[in-house]
């Protein structure tokens, strides 16, 4: 089959590798019909993720027909299903509890160590996501093994085209779950650091969520206007000073909540900013946390901090006296994806969420190298690239 393989530092290659199979009883074979490059994905383009290794199919975020079933799946052949990004086992203590994105199983055994002596304990695993989070083959590809397809897949009814529910397998959910963790309360106004999909799809939930007033934060004027599109009031952070702005926004007293939808790779010439990133290039740091920093001195006293964006490693300057002295509460974390898919696929059913706004370029697969060189250098105009394997040419 053809899949987009990663080879190092802005290397990514359409090639022709091995057909997946079935390994386990649990495993489906899903025909992947679209699939997004998430900003996650830059990550791994820029090459901050460790453990990534050279052939490592890409791709998280995807759909498609069920094609070949283990005895232990619960899907049928020809269904067409949105998949999770994150795999999880749906039985251990941690999926107990709903909290999938934890789960003890989604590792295979040889890959648990990795993670383990990062953070103390395996994760749940992640598709195409380096061999920290298992090195599952991802979704970037003509066909997709899906471990646990008894608990992680959602079956989409007839009719329903794939621009409207293929974000439910990651940035839709990871948007909702940003807002849900800031327990907005009536009257209360939430600013968005980044308005990328996860910052847009945060601005939607906090409003659906109760939010009196959202405020967006970022530099690039189109992705601005589609906050504004959703009724956020936007800053753009090249033109006004986000902290000053925001204060004078909310009275002096700060905004309820702050989600940093930006993660390790935020844009900007403030000083912090340069440090992070010559340590960053010299390896004596790993990630340029900015807009968290930035979130934490803007958050109102008593406020909440909701954290979706990715970050790696360790970082200095976090403004830890400034969390502990006003009291804030930090909520993060990947997305308990399938914890939400069944209330948020009714939500998209029924229009409450809008979801095909986003997509500002759809390329065959076999372009998927264009694709990702698109979403990371012109990001004002690419706001969200889907690739179509069999498509012939871009729409
Ligand atoms: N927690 C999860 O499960 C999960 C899932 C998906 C994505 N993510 C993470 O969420 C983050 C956002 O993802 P995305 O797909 O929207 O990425 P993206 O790269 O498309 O968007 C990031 C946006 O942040 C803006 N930005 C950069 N620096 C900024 C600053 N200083 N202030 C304000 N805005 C700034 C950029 O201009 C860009 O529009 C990434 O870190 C991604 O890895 C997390
Ligand atoms: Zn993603
Ligand atoms: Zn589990």
């Amino acid at each position: 089959m053809r899949a987009l393989t990663w080879h190092g530092k802005h290397d990514v290659r359409v090639e022709t590798v091995d057909d997946p199979g079935i390994v386990n009883p649990r495993d489906a074979i899903i025909k992947v019909t679209s699939t997004a490059i998430c900003g996650s994905d830059l990550h791994l383009y820029d090459h901050y993720i460790p453990t990534m290794q050279a052939g490592d199919i890409l791709g998280h975020e995807f759909m498609g027909e069920v094609v070949e079933i283990g005895p232990k799946s619960t899907l049928k052949i020809g269904q067409r299903v949105v998949v999770p990004f994150t795999i999880a086992c749906g039985s251990c203590y941690h999926c107990g509890k709903a909290q999938f994105s934890a789960c003890d199983n989604g590792l295979p055994a040889d890959n648990q160590d990795i993670a383990r002596e990062a953070y103390g304990q395996p994760m749940s695993g992640l598709f195409g996501y380096s061999h920290m989070t298992g090195g599952y083959s991802g979704g970037q590809a003509e066909y997709v093994r899906v471990p646990f397809s008894d608990v992680g897949p959602i079956v989409i009814p007839e009719g329903i085209e794939d621009d409207k529910v293929l974000f439910l397998s990651d940035i839709l959910p990871t948007g909702w779950m940003a807002a849900e963790n800031c327990d907005i309360e009536p009257g209360d106004t939430v600013a968005v650091w980044g308005c990328g999909p996860v910052g847009l799809f945060a601005v939607q939930s906090a409003f659906l969520l109760g939010a009196e007033r959202v405020i967006a934060i970022d530099h690039f004027p189109k992705r601005l206007e589609l906050a504004r599109r959703f009724g956020a009031e936007t800053i753009n952070f090249e033109e006004s000073d986000t902290y000053e702005a925001l204060m004078l926004m909310t009275g002096g007293i700060g905004p309820d909540a702050v989600i940093d939808a930006v993660g390790l790779e935020a844009h900007g010439l403030f000083v912090d900013n340069v440090v992070d990133q010559i340590k960053a290039s010299t390896f004596l740091g790993t990630d340029r946390t900015h807009a968290i920093r930035q979130a934490i001195i803007a958050c109102r006293k008593g406020g909440r901090v909701s954290m979706p964006a990715v970050y790696g490693g360790f970082v200095d300057k976090f403004p830890l006296g400034a969390f502990m002295e006003k009291g804030l509460t930090l909520r993060t974390g990947q997305t308990h994806v399938q914890k939400y898919l069944p209330a948020l696929l009714a939500a998209v059913l029924e229009d409450k969420i809008d979801t095909t706004f986003l997509i500002s370029h759809r390329l065959p697969l076999e372009d998927a190298a264009e694709g990702y060189k698109l979403f990371h250098d012109q990001q004002n105009e690419a706001t969200k690239v889907v690739l179509k394997p069999g498509l012939s040419t871009a729409t």
